[in-house]
């Protein structure tokens, strides 16, 4: 069989990916407490960055204050913040990686021991995690919700003035953009909720203006392909969701799971354990595609492309365990 993970992949305005090997986001919580980058933040990059990959996305970080998730997360929330993220972007690109940064509002899925405020979610229901039940969120006002749209717009510009080739969006894992998709913690009546429509209506806003404002960005959405949870989000609205995405001029999608959070679900074992969500939305649009999940090796990787159920996968632990050893052995021919 070919080596597929080799191959290169180009994207808008010459970018171009150097492979299909892709780094996902890390909290590397080695931020200071204000969210800026530290010299562990450059030093923990530098080590991914060993990788070669085709994409690094930097970690979630927060677009504004009020959707802070932990403590030591990377912030994207003010100018001062620019400088830092500019070492890390320049770290990735040094070794030929294009470098993403993921942008994220909690909304609910956070305390208001690190917001200093009251969550703020799409409707006043507590987001359903796994380990702990999470305080019960204020249902947002429009005036709110465009509030929420300006922090991610300004955010993005950060990332382009840092000089990212990707912004991504996270919209998965049960975070802020999440909890607005899911039926679940989106039971509004107004023009953001009642149906996969309304839900996804905050998430296009966003997209919009960052298209308008900042064409040249490359845009990439985490998504889920279903939520995995009874009453959660459904693949047939997320075909929808992924069509008006590449509609509205998206670059990427990146297919991870939803409202639970990123951990294996019981009963999926296998290397790619999400590979078959991302392999559903692919079918649904062009846009390229990256699957995720206990993604291991190089062999893995070439069958899952040659097969079309993605375009790049996303090698997050067995990465972080020693990313140059990584590439010596799986991106050796
Ligand atoms: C330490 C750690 C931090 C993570 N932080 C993020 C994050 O900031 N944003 C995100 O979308 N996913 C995050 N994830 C999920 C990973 O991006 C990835 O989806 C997950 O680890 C599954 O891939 P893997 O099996 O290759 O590790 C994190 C995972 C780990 C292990």
């Amino acid at each position: 069989m070919s080596l597929y993970r080799f191959s290169q992949y180009p994207f808008r305005n010459g970018k171009q990916a150097q492979n299909r090997v892709v780094v996902p986001p890390m909290a590397s919580k080695t931020a200071d407490a204000d969210g800026f980058v530290t010299d562990a933040s450059r030093q923990h990059y530098q080590r991914l960055a060993e990788a070669n990959a085709g994409i690094i996305f930097v970690e979630y970080s927060f677009v504004h204050q009020t959707g802070k998730g932990e403590a030591n997360q990377m912030g994207a929330s003010n100018d001062q913040q620019i400088a830092g993220l500019a070492d890390l972007a320049a770290i990735i690109q040094k070794k030929g990686s294009l470098a993403g940064l993921q942008l994220v509002h909690a909304g609910g899925k956070t305390t208001t021991e690190i917001t200093g405020t009251p969550l703020m979610a799409p409707s006043s229901i507590m987001v359903p995690v796994k380990d702990r039940p999470l305080e019960i969120p204020v249902s947002m006002t429009v005036e709110q919700i465009q509030e929420w749209v300006e922090s991610f717009v300004q955010a993005a510009h950060r990332a382009d003035k840092a000089g990212f080739d990707f912004v991504e969006l996270h919209a998965a894992h049960g975070y802020g953009i999440n909890q607005w998709l899911s039926p679940i913690t989106n039971q509004r009546f107004d023009e953001y909720g009642v149906n996969i429509q309304g839900r996804s209506k905050l998430l296009f806003d966003i997209i919009n203006r960052i298209k308008l404002e900042i064409p040249n960005i490359l845009v990439a959405v985490r998504m889920p392909a279903q939520d995995h949870s009874e009453g959660g989000l459904e693949v047939h609205e997320m075909f929808w969701v992924v069509k008006q995405l590449e509609n509205l001029g998206v670059d990427l999608i990146d297919v991870s799971s939803g409202i639970g959070g990123w951990r294996r679900q019981d009963g999926r074992t296998t290397e790619g354990y999400l590979v078959s969500d991302a392999a559903l939305l692919k079918q649904s649009s062009s846009l390229p595609v990256i699957g995720v999940g206990g993604i291991e090796t190089g062999k893995f990787i070439d069958e899952i492309i040659c097969q079309r159920k993605v375009d790049f996968a996303a090698v997050g632990r067995a990465i972080l365990k020693g990313p140059r050893e990584w590439a010596l052995v799986q991106m050796s021919s």
